[in-house]
């Protein structure tokens, strides 16, 4: 029987008695590099490494590696690595689109800024980490979360959300969006098909609960925010923002919350309340949660999304205890838990008052910004109006009549403004109205983008009593 090696390295293989052995090598690499394998810039092994891993002569790997430098699919200097080349033409898929330019003011919400992300306290929490942490945790982790972590948020979110969290409550996750999801299966487990959502919601929250597994029921919100009594039967759960609603930035009304405990006592339905901004309030202190009226009828989920970087997918859900082991255990099957360093980094920086420290430099930051551009906004045109409070990383802006969401959206980008709607995220029709982020450009930049946007206002203006003009 031919004999076979192979590189674990490169994923060839060569068979003793099928040719000669430089010439499989040379039509293996070529494959590689035209199938987009071996991608333009990556560096191979040097030819005496592959050579002694294929346990063939050296000149088999010179030979081939020269072969292949002849026809451009190589690049070879004296004393380094060959490195792969751009694929000849003819050859290769096709190269990926370039990514669409960003925009020159990008008033999208949804990130805070991430300029401000504390690199430093955030690198000395993970090196302590590294440090501290015992052999033994850098195991499977517990799904629920690690246990210094789940006791320094029980603190935390009773201190800063009235939340009512014991460690054993308390499932760490990958952001709202898993807790929002691994709810979704635990409500399904249990019989619950249906859901009811705030109409407008935002689509990326509402779709991880419809990937969950549950249909969503819309219920309208309006300035006191949604209508627990508008809650239809067959629905067994709700997800409200109480604190700051997505998007119009509207407040629940005391009387709302009390129904809404009231709906969740009455028919054993579930409140699955989305905290995610609820640290940036500017005019006053923000509401408590729900769930600190009701722990055993609410499922609080929240992240570090607003108040430090999404990029560390880190969040959390406070559930009644079945419901917290049920979703352990979902987790569990999911994907057998949440990374332990950064999860032991996060518990750091709590700990340590690094989070609050942080809060207590951006909030202000924040608020000049919001002020910042709805000053500007409202400055230049009185006829827009500024719905909910202030609060939050967003705010909407009520445009008015006669000035519809897409003309703006499209005049603005032709402008170089990119911005959001109310109706991307409304099920029903509403007033037309903008969705716009302040967090992530300092005042300037956020007055250059305000003048601009009031100049695509002008645009779709004068576009449409010239269409008047001509009717
Ligand atoms: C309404 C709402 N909830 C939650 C989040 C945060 O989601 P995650 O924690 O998964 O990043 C966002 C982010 O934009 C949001 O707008």
């Amino acid at each position: 029987m031919p004999r076979t090696s192979s590189s674990l390295e490169l994923l060839v293989a060569l068979r003793r008695g099928a040719g000669p052995l430089h010439g499989q090598l040379e039509a293996q690499l070529r494959d590689g590099v035209r199938d987009g394998r071996l991608a333009s810039g990556v560096r191979l092994p040097s030819s005496r490494a592959l050579a002694a891993e294929l346990e063939v002569s050296r000149g088999v790997v010179v030979e081939a590696y020269g072969q292949l430098a002849a026809e451009g699919y190589l690049m070879v200097r004296p004393g380094a690595a060959p490195v792969v080349g751009a694929v000849p033409a003819g050859g290769g898929p096709p190269p990926p689109a370039p990514p669409p330019a960003p925009p020159r003011h990008d008033l999208r919400p949804g990130l805070p800024d991430l300029s401000a992300f504390p690199r430093a306290e955030w690198g000395r929490a993970l090196r302590r980490t590294l440090r501290d942490v015992p052999d033994a945790e850098l195991g499977y982790p517990d799904p629920a979360g690690h246990p210094r972590l789940r006791a320094a948020l029980a603190g935390y979110l009773g201190r800063v959300r009235g939340v009512r969290a014991s460690p054993d409550r308390i499932v760490v996750c990958g952001g709202v969006a898993e807790a929002l999801r691994l709810t979704a299966f635990v409500l399904r487990e249990r019989g619950v098909t249906a859901v009811a959502v705030e109409d407008p919601s935002h689509v990326e929250t509402q779709g991880q609960l419809v990937y969950g597994g549950l249909q969503p029921v819309h219920v309208a919100v309006d300035e006191q925010g949604l209508d627990p009594r508008a809650i239809p039967e067959r629905a067994g759960a709700v997800l409200v923002t109480p604190a700051h609603h997505f998007p119009s930035g509207v407040v629940m009304a005391p009387e709302r919350r009390a129904a809404l405990v009231a709906w969740a006592r009455q028919t054993g339905g579930l409140i699955v309340e989305d905290d995610y901004d609820a640290e940036h309030r500017y005019d006053r202190a923000p509401v408590g949660a729900v769930q600190g009226l009701a722990p055993d009828h609410v499922v609080h989920v929240h992240s570090v999304s607003k108040t430090l970087a999404p990029a560390l997918r880190l969040g959390w859900a406070v559930a009644p205890r079945p419901i917290a082991e049920a979703l352990a255990e979902a987790k569990r099957r999911s994907d057998l838990g949440t990374p332990v360093l950064e999860q032991l980094a996060l518990a750091e920086l709590i700990e340590r008052g690094e989070l609050d420290r942080h809060l207590r430099r951006v909030r202000p930051r924040y608020r000049r910004r919001r002020d910042t551009l709805v000053g500007t906004l409202l400055a230049g045109r009185a006829d827009l109006a500024v719905e909910g409070v202030a609060a939050g990383l967003h705010v909407a802006v009520r445009l008015p009549p006669g000035l519809g969401e897409e003309a703006v959206v499209t005049a603005a980008a032709a402008r170089g403004v990119a911005v959001a709607t109310v109706g991307q995220h409304a099920a029903a029709p509403r007033p037309p109205a903008l969705v716009l982020g302040y967090a992530r450009l300092a005042e300037d930049g956020l007055r250059a983008a305000a003048r601009e946007l009031l100049a695509a206002m002008d645009d779709v203006s004068r576009t449409c009593d010239n269409r008047h003009d001509v009717i």
